[in-house]
Formats: structure tokens, sequence, C-alpha cells
């Protein structure tokens, strides 16, 4: 299993760029199966979450073929409708191929996802908007079997905004009998994108984006083509990297309107930040200040950046308070940064970090998730000597060539095989 060996006291500068966004990838990947045809997709980062799903895509019956960032997917009549659990189990994104899958053969088995690190995380929210457009869900041998004779539209009020059910709804909903409503949707850039990509396809959808969408129902859509949106997290991430060094970094082929949360709690923070087209740069800054922090779904501070704004925190000066909203159980950082001499006492959904400059001494930790990885690789740039992160498989699920990156801007990190 990867390592990545970081070695602190390094200061980051420089230019980089963000790649495709993940998480918007993702959906889009699962939104082909509404039709067939080449789906051709741009600016696709080359993760093993997009390997995931082209392997899932595959053994739906498509084809893939993944060149220089640019992704195509042949769709052809399928045949099979089923999702295993070999598959989903190594993504629990897998889960929005239901919406896709009900939508266009009236039938669909996909593996139930399971638990994760960060939390139980179910998908009742998803199954109940299925069951209210009038499809018949049970459970099976850890598989939710789905059917439908045809999909109706029908008014669906999550009871939290669910990314992944207003997604999966959403797909579903674009080849149901009339008209659907979701209300109390999640408004992340990742479902506008989505969005949009189903109105290049012929669909209706309007207030992506909004708390209320509408997706008007068609009989048929066609194959398009899409450029992915920037990664906002990615982005993020490689902002607070330059930021913890103390150094000067721009992040282009970004969407500075995406970071606005984090730009905002830097800002105050003290760090001077600028943003000029699809680039936002830190500044040198010395001295920042603790700040505290509250995730919950966007536009608010996004929990896919907690970790590594803790980090952030640990070098600030004073006491943050960093509150998790979205997800029950995301502090498993926490004691890993610990390890690194780090301050933080977590108490369930709060952690107290109480900052001091220069503090942290490398150790070996373990990354737990993908967005722990970071926090950890983030930490071990400013910690004195060695620190070893395990686990970096995570990192590979949601950071293209991280390691390139940073080392482009100066940090001295090592891959570990
Ligand atoms: C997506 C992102 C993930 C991000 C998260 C929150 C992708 C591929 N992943 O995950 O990176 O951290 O949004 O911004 O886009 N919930 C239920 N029942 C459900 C669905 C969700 O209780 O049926 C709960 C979850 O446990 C969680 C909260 O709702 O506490 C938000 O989850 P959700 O927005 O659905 O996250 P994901 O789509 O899984």
């Amino acid at each position: 299993m990867d390592k990545m060996a970081v070695r602190g006291g390094h200061q980051l500068n420089g230019v980089t760029a963000a790649s495709g966004a993940k998480n918007s990838a993702l959906p889009l990947l699962f939104a082909t199966l509404l039709a067939d045809g080449e789906h051709v997709f741009h600016n696709v980062p080359d993760l093993v979450d997009v390997k995931s799903a082209c392997a899932l895509l595959e053994s739906l019956g498509c084809e893939t073929c993944y060149k220089d960032h640019t992704l195509r997917v042949f769709v052809k009549p399928a045949r099979v409708a089923e999702a295993s659990y070999d598959i989903v189990r190594k993504m629990r994104a897998s889960i929005l191929c239901l919406g896709p899958l009900l939508a266009r053969y009236m039938e669909a088995k996909v593996s139930l996802p399971g638990g994760c690190a960060i939390g139980t995380r179910p998908i009742d929210l998803h199954l109940e908007g299925m069951k209210a457009m009038g499809a018949e869900i049970s459970v099976d041998a850890g598989y939710v079997l789905a059917k439908t004779v045809k999909l109706q539209g029908a008014k669906i009020l999550f009871e939290a905004p669910t990314v992944g059910g207003t997604e999966n709804v959403m797909m579903a909903a674009t080849l149901a009998d009339g008209e659907t409503l979701i209300e109390n949707a999640a408004k992340e850039p990742e479902i506008v994108d989505l969005a949009n990509y189903l109105n290049k396809m012929g669909a209706k959808v309007e207030g992506a984006g909004t708390s209320i969408i509408r997706i008007r129902g068609v009989n048929k859509l066609k194959a398009a083509e899409h450029t992915v949106i920037p990664d906002r997290i990615e982005a993020g991430t490689l902002l607070i990297a330059g930021a913890i060094t103390g150094g000067e970094v721009t992040v282009t082929r970004s969407a500075p309107a995406d970071l606005e949360a984090l730009i905002v709690k830097m800002r105050e923070s003290g760090f001077k930040i600028t943003t000029s087209g699809d680039s936002v740069t830190v500044h040198r800054t010395r001295g920042w200040r603790g700040v505290d922090i509250t995730t919950a779904p966007h536009p608010a501070f996004a929990t896919d950046l907690q970790a590594q704004f803790m980090a952030l925190m640990t070098q600030a000066e004073g006491t943050s308070v960093i509150t998790e909203t979205v997800f029950e159980n995301r502090f498993m950082h926490v004691q890993e940064l610990v390890r690194l001499n780090a301050d933080i006492t977590p108490k369930t959904r709060v952690a107290v970090v109480r900052g001091t400059p220069g503090k942290l001494m490398g150790a070996p930790v373990m990354a737990t998730d993908l967005r722990a990885s970071a926090c950890l690789v983030l930490a071990g740039l400013v910690a004195e000597g060695e620190t070893v992160v395990n686990r970096i498989y995570h990192l590979d699920r949601g950071y293209e060539n991280m390691e390139a990156k940073l080392m482009a801007l100066g940090a001295q990190v090592e891959r570990v095989k």
C-alpha cells in the first residue's frame, strides 16, 4: 500500500491548476445511462473513483475510453440493470446509477453501499424519492430492488438537503411522466453542472442551484458533450497548502465563486486572498488568527474542506471552534493531528483547536478517508521533520496527482510504494 512521505518546513509558492470536479464527474457519468449513443466529457479528472465509475458502466454494458482528460462513454441498449456489490463497495457514489437505470429500464438492482469511515451515510432519502415517483422498492440480500411500470412526476420534499439524493431523483425524473418538484434540494455547484448536462441531453430541468428544482419529464434523451466544472475542494485544498506554509499560491482553472465560504473564513483569519477570472491567490501571510467554522450544505462552509481547514487552524494564533453538522463522524483526522503534536479537543460534532504556529512534529499517521488524507498531508508540510501518511490510496480516490502538484510548488513529498 502506497504511503506519502512529507518533509515539512518548505514554503509553497507558484501557480497550479485545479482539475475537473470528482463530485461532478461521477453523477455525469451515471447520467449517461439515460440515453444511448456517445457521451463526451472534457476536463475529467484522472482518479481512482472515475475508474470505478467506468468499471461500473462497463459492467452495465457500456464502453468507456479515457484519453487526455476526455472521457467517451458509449451507451448501448442495455440488457443489464444490476450494479454488483464488488463494484459498489469501492465507491458509495455508485448508488447514483439507481435513478437513471430505473427511469430507463423500469427496474434496477443495485447493491447497498454500506457504511463508511465518515458515518453511516444512509440512502433512505434517495429511496423515498423513487417511491414518491411510483417505484416499488425492496431490499433483499444486500441489494436494493426497484421496479416500476413507469415513473410518475411527484412532489418530493427532502427532510434534509442531500446531494446524492437530489442528483438521483433529478436524473430519474427526466424520463418520468409529468412534472417533478424537488423541495429542499441540495444547491451544490455539482448539481447545477449535472442539470446543465441533462438539459443538453434534452431534459427540462429548471431551478438547479436553488432549493426548488422543477423537472418536466420527456420521452427520450440523447447523448451530448460537456466540460466538467473545476474541483472546488481540490482548489481549496491547494489554496490552504499555500496558506499553511505562509507562501503565495495561485490556483488557476478554478471557480472562485464556488470557494466563497472558504475565502471569507481565510480572510477573517488574516489571509489576503485575491481573485481574478478563474484564478484565486493566497498571498504571503504571517500570524493568522484562529476562526470558528460550521460546516453545512452549500453555500455554507463545505464539510469536504473541514479537515484541511483544521490543519490550517493548528498553525493559527488562538483558538478555533470547528463544528461539523453534515456528517456525524467526521473527526477521524483529529487523533492523527494530535499524533503530530496538535492541541485539539474533539467532542462529538465540535472540535476545539488551540493553534500554536510551528508546534507540529512529524510522525507516522494513518489516513482514514479522502479529505482526512489531504488534511494530514497539509499538516505534514509544516511539521518538523518527516510525516509519513499511510493508506494514501484514499487520496488517489479524489486528488489527481497531488504530490506532483505540491512538488511543483516547492513541497518535499514522495510517494513510497
Ligand atoms: C456528497 C459528496 C461528498 C460530500 C457530501 C456533502 C459526492 C460524490 N459526494 O456526498 O463528497 O461530503 O455530498 O457535501 O458528491 N443522508 C441521509 N439519507 C440519505 C442521504 C443522505 O440521511 O438518503 C444524510 C447523510 O448521512 C449526511 C447528509 O445527509 O449526513 C448529507 O449527505 P449527502 O448530501 O447525501 O452526501 P453524499 O451525496 O453522500
